[in-house]
């Protein structure tokens, strides 16, 4: 039986680390492949977004559910005090006595490893097995090889493949730049995105494959005009313009259900409606998108607020939740609708006169209806007219036929 182990940082897996227990696997045709975690000591944990043990031991899970009978072991994350290669190999000797044990390295590893921790005790427990990392390293190697087999008895096998070129040093940098999805495994990354680990914000082309998912299939149209107006907006007011985007793409992400399935949402995550969101279930999408879109994709809580806020509004609303609640009913594949084109205008010269008109023309059509009225719209409406008085602002001429 011969066993190969793949130990690293694991922080995250990326699919060079992928390619390389593929590569080895096809080579030495191992009966199991591990992958081992290392414990990270806890000076060297970046602050923001950095994964517990747990969640790099999911990540590896789903890393080594790309390679076959490839499975993740917890045994160096489980061990306290200083985590040794020799260590993990005597635990893997002992539960596997007639294995081959083959120790899976990187170049710059096996280079070094004779300064680890009881190189002889590795060398006699497992097999070592590498491959360059870097190109034109192939003699560094093969001299480091000989050396390790005179020396130690050392059983090494070189193997050939392709050089990784990526780190996870350079994916945890590109992912929150929203970029580094490609270096990674479709798991991982819905993973990392959806605990926005390492400071993640989503690739916006997979973010709106994945939203889309929920929509009635006629709203997509809706969508995509809500998102680029809330970049247009967002551009025009100095707003990042990828936040207003994942905001846009999420934003009504819980429209398609019905009463029973908001009042369902509402229950899973906690939402109480109040007696005008009971009265009008229309308005609860906004609550349930804003806590589905956390959950399901991460949303942070600027971005969820701006979706929570998308309907009523709220007095004092943040320039991103106001270019959303904006972008939703100014977008360009909107059917005409009274003062639609004033307010089109407006949003482009002063928001809050735009959002004062959008709350009073809401305002007028409502009470047209005989439809309740949200406390939050009439509050936000009074909100912005006061603004606009203090700004010494007009707000726009317009009257409801
Ligand atoms: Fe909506
Ligand atoms: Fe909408």
């Amino acid at each position: 039986m011969r066993i190969l182990l793949y130990g690293g940082s694991f922080n995250p897996p990326h699919l060079g680390h992928i390619r390389s227990v593929q590569t080895s696997a096809a080579a030495l045709r191992p009966d199991r492949t591990f992958l081992i975690p290392a414990a990270i000591p806890p000076h060297k944990r970046m602050a923001a977004g950095s994964p517990s043990p747990e969640q790099r031991l999911d990540m590896a899970a789903l890393a080594a559910a790309e390679v076959s009978d490839c499975e993740p072991l917890d045994i160096e994350l489980r061990r306290t005090g200083p985590s040794y290669t020799s260590d993990t190999l005597r635990q893997m000797r002992e539960a596997y006595p007639d294995a081959e044990l083959v120790f899976l390295m990187g170049t710059d590893m096996i280079l070094s490893l004779e300064s680890w921790h009881e190189p002889e005790v590795i060398l006699s427990l497992a097999s070592v097995a590498v491959f360059a990392r870097e190109t034109g390293r192939e003699r560094e190697i093969d001299e480091c090889a000989a050396h390790l087999r005179e020396k130690y008895g050392a059983v090494v096998y070189v193997l050939e493949g392709q050089p990784v070129t990526v780190s996870s040093t350079r994916v945890r940098e590109l992912l929150p730049e929203r970029k580094g999805r490609e270096y990674l495994a479709g798991g991982v990354y819905e993973y990392i995105i959806r605990r926005r680990l390492y400071g993640a914000r989503p690739d916006l082309a997979w973010l709106r494959e994945r939203a889309y998912a929920y929509l009635k299939p006629a709203r997509v149209e809706h969508v995509r005009g809500a998102e680029a107006m809330a970049r247009r907006l967002a551009e025009r007011w100095g707003a990042d313009e990828s936040d207003a985007a994942e905001a846009a793409i999420l934003h009504d992400c819980t429209k398609k259900y019905d009463r029973d399935g908001q009042l369902r949402i509402c229950e899973k995550y906690g939402i109480i409606p109040d007696k005008w969101e009971m009265e009008n279930d229309r308005l609860l999408h906004a609550r349930t998108g804003a806590a589905f879109a956390a959950d399901a994709f991460g949303a942070p809580e600027h971005i969820a607020s701006a979706i929570r806020w998308h309907t009523t509004g709220r007095p004092g609303m943040t320039l991103l939740e106001q270019i959303v609640f904006l972008a939703d009913a100014i977008e360009e594949n909107r059917k005409p609708y009274p003062a639609l084109e004033l307010m089109r205008k407006a949003a482009f010269e002063d928001l809050d006169a735009a959002t004062e008109l959008c709350l009073r023309r809401t305002l007028a059509f409502l009470g047209e209806r005989g439809e309740s009225i949200h406390p939050n719209t009439a509050r936000t409406r009074e909100f912005y007219l006061k603004k606009l008085e203090e700004k010494g602002v007009a707000p726009i001429e317009w009257m409801p036929k």
